[in-house]
């Protein structure tokens, strides 16, 4: 089967640093996988190869059996992404920021408005007409940013930290969407530092460490010793303990 994600030696450099280290995983589709790792793994910098907005240094990327090198404008069509910075337009309206995405994605602007009332209904977001996303809480933009990732039902979709910043309430939603999602086949890629919420929602794992694959499986049999995830995690990549702060 063609894999939905297929990263072949992915590398990205930012002069001496290498903050992905020649990446290797191969997605089936369907897949929901939580890309783990502490601070400066590598996450970020990898979402933003696979979806375009940074050019790896070396490695391949393809996405449903497309080169997205060779063949950009077709990847992005399949792909949806909330990235780290979420990229939005601050001086739009989040109704008129999300015409703006459908609409290069060539969705016609009733099919838009119905699914961005969809989305902001489910998601408990309801801003004043007039407001701009500048005004927004930080809340509020993670959700436009997540409505402007799903609108045009992409069949890949990459989201960075999603629930960061999220209340509990609609935490919930989110895992509620995105695990409707995979049963309809789509794949999913998210990261994130709430181990619990991925526990529950990510049956693939894959831990990065300095820009390497430090363990990629299923979540079941990476911790066969049925420690938590959280006990994999520092096993995998914890550094000691650090001693007290010398002033306090
Ligand atoms: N544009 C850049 N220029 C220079 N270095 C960069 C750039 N972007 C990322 N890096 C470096 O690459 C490494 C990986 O960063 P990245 O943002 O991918 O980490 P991350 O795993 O997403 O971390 P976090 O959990 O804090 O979001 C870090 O050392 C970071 O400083
Ligand atoms: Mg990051």
């Amino acid at each position: 089967m063609t894999p939905a994600l297929h990263l072949e030696a992915l590398t990205k450099k930012f002069g001496e640093k290498v903050a992905v280290d020649g990446l290797d995983l191969a997605l089936e589709p369907g897949a929901f996988l939580g890309l783990l790792g502490r601070n400066g793994a590598g996450k970020s910098t990898t979402l933003k190869m696979v979806t375009g907005l940074l050019k790896p240094t070396s490695g391949r990327i393809r996405v449903l059996g497309l080169d997205l090198e060779a063949d950009p404008l077709a990847v992005k069509r399949q792909i949806g992404a909330m990235p780290e910075d979420m990229a939005l337009l601050d001086m739009l309206t989040g109704p008129q920021y999300l015409r703006f995405v459908g609409r290069m994605y060539g969705m016609p602007d009733a099919l838009i408005d119905g699914r961005r009332e969809e989305l902001f209904d489910a998601l408990d977001l309801a801003p004043g007409p007039k407001t701009l996303i500048a005004d927004y809480s930080f809340g509020m933009k993670k959700k436009v940013a997540l409505c402007a990732a799903l609108i045009h039902g992409p069949q890949v979709v990459f989201l960075d930290e999603p629930f960061e910043g999220i209340d509990p309430v609609t935490s919930r939603t989110i895992k509620d969407i995105l695990q409707s999602l995979q049963q309809r086949g789509v794949t999913l890629v998210l990261t994130s530092h709430i181990l619990e919420v991925v526990e529950k929602l990510c049956p693939l794992i894959a831990i990065l460490d300095e820009g390497r694959l430090k363990g990629f499986g299923p979540l079941d049999e990476l911790r066969r010793g049925g420690e938590s995830l959280e006990q994999l995690f520092v096993d995998l990549v914890g550094g000691g303990q650090k001693g007290a702060l010398s002033w306090l």
